[in-house]
């Protein structure tokens, strides 16, 4: 990534002649998502990109053999000065004392620095700007990430062209631990390329989960180790697969960022590409006592399907180091299930009645089994909970419908079941003018129940769907939306005023322009460079 970055530059260096530098920073301080507390004096300090230096503090748990940090600092350091070499030593700096380093410590015996991010990653840090040097102090590395991401915002540049910063003071910590975006790999598949620039946005923006929703009915771009069939007969060419290979790069990438990968695989229904590479995986269908050539859910009648979806699962939770699986079970189509015989001798064998939300729930819960003996946790779409599945206590459920979800989220917790909101921040759909608004906008405790409840709300996720979206369109659709979801997870419940918010996401946006990322325009207006 680093060398096509590079590569990037030098194109472009060519292109605007080397006189040009390539300015970074923002014309005044724009913090996105707004932190728990700042406080910002009027003392300036300023900044220069060639003694400027991000480093380990003397204190700190963690130092230069931890790579993740050592990333970080080099990320940042560009993020806040561009890429160019713009000597700064025609700028007349006015005066203000010069900020020589940034200390990073982390304070607790273990940085975390090799672990990979998970339900109870400590993301809080306290950033302390005053000269000579400023600090930043973490528990883990994941907190100094955050903290980093906040250093590199406050940074501006002055009408002279100098970097600045005011002296100041944060102290942060995210309202939620679960903010996420969802991406749709099935219906159209995402290059590798555009995953990972999509890992970079969520950075900048804080969020902390990418639920990968990988398969689904229209292709299956995974390539199985066990099953390579799979993605053989079930992606939509060789050219679009997703390799183990690639797979790894996008969990180290992420975790380099603090950002967990949770792959979706959604059963029993959404599989019609499963079938393409598994026979007998999946129902067949029929018109009286003729079998036609469609298929339907997976077939939860066969014993040789859980033998599949073991060994499966197995591979799954090998190569994903995330502690949940996303086992989808949401819009599951009763018809084909209803039309085959089999299926219907196996319902009266266990008296199941007509009832085929008992079908689905005994094919569910054999699933949980499955997954719960490699030691993973699960997380389910609505459906699962709605249809009377038995769960374990410890099931995640994933809220998406989005009529009725107050009352959702309240039956939900009642029951005692952590959840994940989506519902109201389905970013697939568009609407003319600024519907970041309307995401902005969302309470996720707005919803009867009592604090215990209200504590199962674990946060939320940005749903992008992919039936009208590529890598052509995929960047601007979720940039700057899930910006909006983004602060409402991240900071306090009462930061909603909607003018000061408009100020700080227009500069955001064109901070993410600068960084690369192709974030549409909220409104009218220009980017400085
Ligand atoms: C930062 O410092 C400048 C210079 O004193 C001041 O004009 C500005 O208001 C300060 N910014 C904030 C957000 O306080
Ligand atoms: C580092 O720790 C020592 C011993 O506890 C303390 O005296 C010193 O002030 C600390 N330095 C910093 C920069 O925090
Ligand atoms: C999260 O990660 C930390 C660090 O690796 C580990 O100590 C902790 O047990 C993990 N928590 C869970 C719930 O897996
Ligand atoms: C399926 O497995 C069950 C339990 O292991 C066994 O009793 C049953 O005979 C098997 N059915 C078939 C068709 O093999």
């Amino acid at each position: 990534m680093a060398l096509q970055v590079l590569c990037g530059c030098v194109m472009l260096l060519l292109l605007l002649g080397p006189q040009v530098p390539l300015a970074s920073a923002a014309r005044h301080p724009a913090l996105w998502p707004l932190p728990m507390s700042v406080h910002l004096s009027e003392d300036l300090l300023h900044l220069t990109r060639e003694s400027f230096e991000i480093t380990h503090g003397p204190n700190s748990t963690a130092g230069p053999r931890c790579f993740l940090l050592e990333e970080a600092f080099r990320r940042y350091h560009e993020y806040i000065f561009g890429y160019f070499m713009s000597p700064d030593d025609h700028l007349k700096f006015s005066g203000e004392a010069q900020l020589q380093e940034l200390h990073v410590t982390i304070t607790s015996a273990d940085s975390e620095c090799d672990a990979y991010p998970n339900s109870t990653s400590d993301e809080s840090y306290k950033l302390v700007v005053h000269w000579p040097v400023a600090v930043l102090e973490a528990r883990k590395v994941w907190g100094a990430l955050r903290g980093l991401e906040t250093f590199s915002q406050l940074v501006y540049k002055d009408p002279y062209g100098v970097y600045v910063i005011n002296e100041s003071e944060v102290i942060d910590a995210p309202r939620f631990g679960y903010r996420g975006v969802l991406i749709d790999t099935s219906r159209h598949f995402l290059p590798l390329k555009t995953i990972l620039t999509t890992l970079d946005a969520m950075a900048f923006n804080k969020l902390n989960v990418l639920h990968w929703h990988i398969v689904d009915d229209n292709s299956f771009p995974y390539q199985s180790m066990a099953f390579p069939d799979l993605s053989k007969k079930g992606a939509y060419s060789y050219a679009h697969i997703y390799s183990q290979m690639d797979i790894s790069i996008v969990i180290e990438h992420a975790r380099l960022r603090g950002i967990r990968v949770i792959p979706e695989f959604d059963t029993p229904g959404h599989t019609e590409s499963w079938g393409k590479g598994q026979k007998d995986l999946l129902t067949p269908c029929y018109q009286g006592s003729e079998k036609t050539n469609s298929f339907g859910p997976v077939n939860p009648i066969l014993n040789t399907t859980y033998e599949f979806m073991s060994r499966f699962f197995k591979e799954i939770s090998r190569v994903f180091p995330e502690e949940y699986i996303h086992l989808g079970g949401d819009e599951v189509d009763f018809d084909c299930w209803e039309s085959n015989p089999f299926v219907t001798e196996f319902m009266k064998e266990r008296s199941f009645g007509k009832d085929y939300r008992k079908l689905e729930s005994y094919y569910i819960q054999r699933l949980i089994d499955i997954i719960s003996s490699t030691n993973k946790g699960y997380i389910v779409w609505q459906e699962v909970f709605d249809n009377g599945v038995k769960l374990k206590q410890d099931t995640i459920v994933e809220v998406w419908k989005d009529s009725f979800y107050r009352k959702e989220l309240a039956d939900v917790t009642a029951a005692g079941y952590a959840v994940v909101l989506a519902a109201p921040w389905y970013l697939d759909y568009i609407t003319y003018g600024q519907d970041w608004k309307k995401y902005y906008a969302v309470e996720p405790l707005d919803f009867a129940g009592t604090k215990k409840q209200k504590d199962l709300v674990i946060g939320g996720t940005a749903a992008l769907w992919g039936e009208y979206v590529d890598a052509t369109n995929l960047t601007p659709r979720l940039w700057p939306r899930a910006s909006a979801v983004a602060e409402r997870l991240w900071s306090p419940k009462n930061v909603r005023n909607l003018d000061d918010a408009y100020d700080r996401l227009a500069e955001h946006r064109c901070r993410m322009v600068r960084r690369r990322i192709a974030a549409e325009p909220l409104y009218v207006g220009y980017c400085e460079l």
